[in-house]
C-alpha cells in the first residue's frame, strides 16, 4: 500500500486554505486509499516568534480539527511531531546532506526572513533550517506521496534532492517521495488581498475564513471579499485574482469546475452569495463535530499517545538506517 504523510503547523487558527488546500483530501481520499501519516507539526512553530502557551493550544485544538474534519484513528495514525524523536534525530543527519545555499533559495524562507528583518526582528536558524526537518517528516517514514498545497511544492522538490543525494553518496536509504496539489484550490486566496496566500499566521483577519469562525462571520468576510474591477464574472488568474479565487472556492466546495461555474453567474454579488452558503455549509459539520470532540480532552490525548506510538515504530528502522548509512556506529 502507498505510504503518504503530511503535516500541518500549530502557528494560527486553520483556515479555509487548509481545508480545501489539504485537509479535506486527506480526509476524504489519502487515509482511504494509502497507509497515511498525519501530524500537527510543533516543532516547525517554534521557527519564528512564537508563545509557547499559544503553540500547546493551537497544536490540541489543530489535532481536534483534523478528527472533526474526518481522520479517523482507525484508518490512519494521527500524531504530534515533536512526540516522536526520529524527526528531530533525522533532521540533523540531513542538514549534513543540505547544503546552505539550496536552503537560502526557498521562497517561503527569502519571503519570511524579509518579513522578520523588515519589522526588526532576528531571524532564527531554525527557519532556514525548516525545510530539512520537513524533510524528515517525509523520509521517516518512506512516504511515497506527499499531498499538499501549492506553497508546498518546492519544499517536497528538495526533499527529493536530498533523498536522491544520500541513496547516492551511501546507498539506498530513503524513498523518493512526490507531491501531489488538489485540481483546485490548491492555493486559496486572501479574500481581502487576492494576489497572497490565505494565511493563517496573517495579522489581519478580515480576508481569511477560519475553520471554527461563526456561519454569519464566514457570510460577511465573503460578502466583503475584494472583487475586479470590470463586471463580467470571468476565470482568469493574472487579470481577475478576486473574481478567480471566488469561483476555486466554489469549485472545491461544490465539486465543480472553475471555468464552468463562471459562465452559471452574470454578477459579483450572486457569485459571493453562492460561494457564502458552499463555505458555511461545508465548514458547518466540521464546526459541530469541533465543539463535541474539543469537550473530550482526554479522548484526544488517547488518540495522540496512540499516534506516536505507531508513528515511532515506522520511522525507527529507516532512521536507524540512515545513522548506520552516513557512518555512525551502532549504539
Ligand atoms: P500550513 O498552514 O502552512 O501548516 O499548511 C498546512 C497545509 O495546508 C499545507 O499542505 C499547505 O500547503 C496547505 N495550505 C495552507 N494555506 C493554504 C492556502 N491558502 N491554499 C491552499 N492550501 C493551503
Ligand atoms: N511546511 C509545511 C507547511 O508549512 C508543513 C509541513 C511540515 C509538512 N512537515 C511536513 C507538510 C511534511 C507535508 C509533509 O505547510
Amino acid at each position: 500500500m502507498k505510504r503518504i504523510f503530511s503535516g500541518i503547523k500549530p502557528t494560527g487558527h486553520l483556515t479555509l486554505g487548509n481545508y480545501l488546500g489539504a485537509m479535506r483530501r486527506w480526509v476524504e481520499i489519502d487515509q482511504h486509499r494509502s497507509d497515511a501519516l498525519f501530524s500537527v507539526v510543533d516543532l516547525h512553530a517554534l521557527t519564528v516568534e512564537h508563545d509557547p502557551a499559544r503553540v500547546r493550544r493551537l497544536s490540541r485544538q489543530a489535532a481536534t480539527l483534523l478528527l472533526a474534519a474526518g481522520l479517523d484513528p482507525e484508518r490512519c495514525t494521527l500524531f504530534v511531531q515533536s512526540h516522536v524523536d526520529e524527526h528531530a534525530r533525522l533532521s540533523y543527519i540531513l542538514e549534513c546532506t543540505a547544503t546552505d545555499g539550496e536552503l537560502r533559495r526557498m521562497i517561503q524562507y527569502k519571503e519570511k526572513s524579509a518579513q522578520a528583518r523588515g519589522s526588526g526582528e532576528s531571524v532564527r536558524l531554525s527557519l532556514l533550517t525548516y525545510p530539512v526537518l520537513m524533510a524528515a517528516d517525509i523520509l521517516a517514514y518512506g512516504t511515497d506521496e506527499v499531498p499538499v498545497g501549492d506553497d508546498q511544492a518546492q519544499h517536497v522538490e528538495l526533499t527529493r534532492d536530498l533523498a536522491v543525494r544520500f541513496n547516492q553518496r551511501y546507498g539506498h536509504t530513503f524513498t523518493v517521495p512526490r507531491a501531489t496539489h488538489p485540481p483546485v484550490a490548491a492555493r486559496v486566496m486572501d479574500l481581502q488581498d487576492p494576489t497572497s496566500k490565505m494565511g493563517k499566521s496573517h495579522e489581519a483577519g478580515a480576508g481569511i475564513v477560519y475553520l471554527l469562525d461563526d456561519a454569519d462571520v464566514v457570510r460577511k468576510k465573503v460578502l466583503r471579499a475584494v472583487t475586479d474591477s470590470g463586471r463580467d464574472v470571468a476565470y482568469d488568474r493574472a487579470a481577475r485574482p478576486g473574481v478567480t479565487n471566488l469561483l476555486e472556492i466554489l469549485a472545491a466546495c461544490a465539486d465543480g469546475d472553475p471555468m464552468e461555474l463562471a459562465g452559471s453567474y452574470s454578477s459579483y454579488g450572486a457569485l459571493k452569495k453562492e460561494v457564502a452558503d458552499a463555505v458555511v455549509e461545508v465548514l458547518r459539520p466540521v464546526r459541530e463535530r469541533h465543539a463535541r470532540l474539543a469537550a473530550d480532552p482526554s479522548y484526544i490525548d488517547e488518540v495522540l499517545r496512540k499516534g506516536a506510538e505507531r508513528a515511532r515504530g515506522m520511522a525507527r528502522p529507516t532512521v536507524d538506517a540512515a545513522f548506520s548509512a552516513i557512518g555512525l556506529l551502532p549504539a
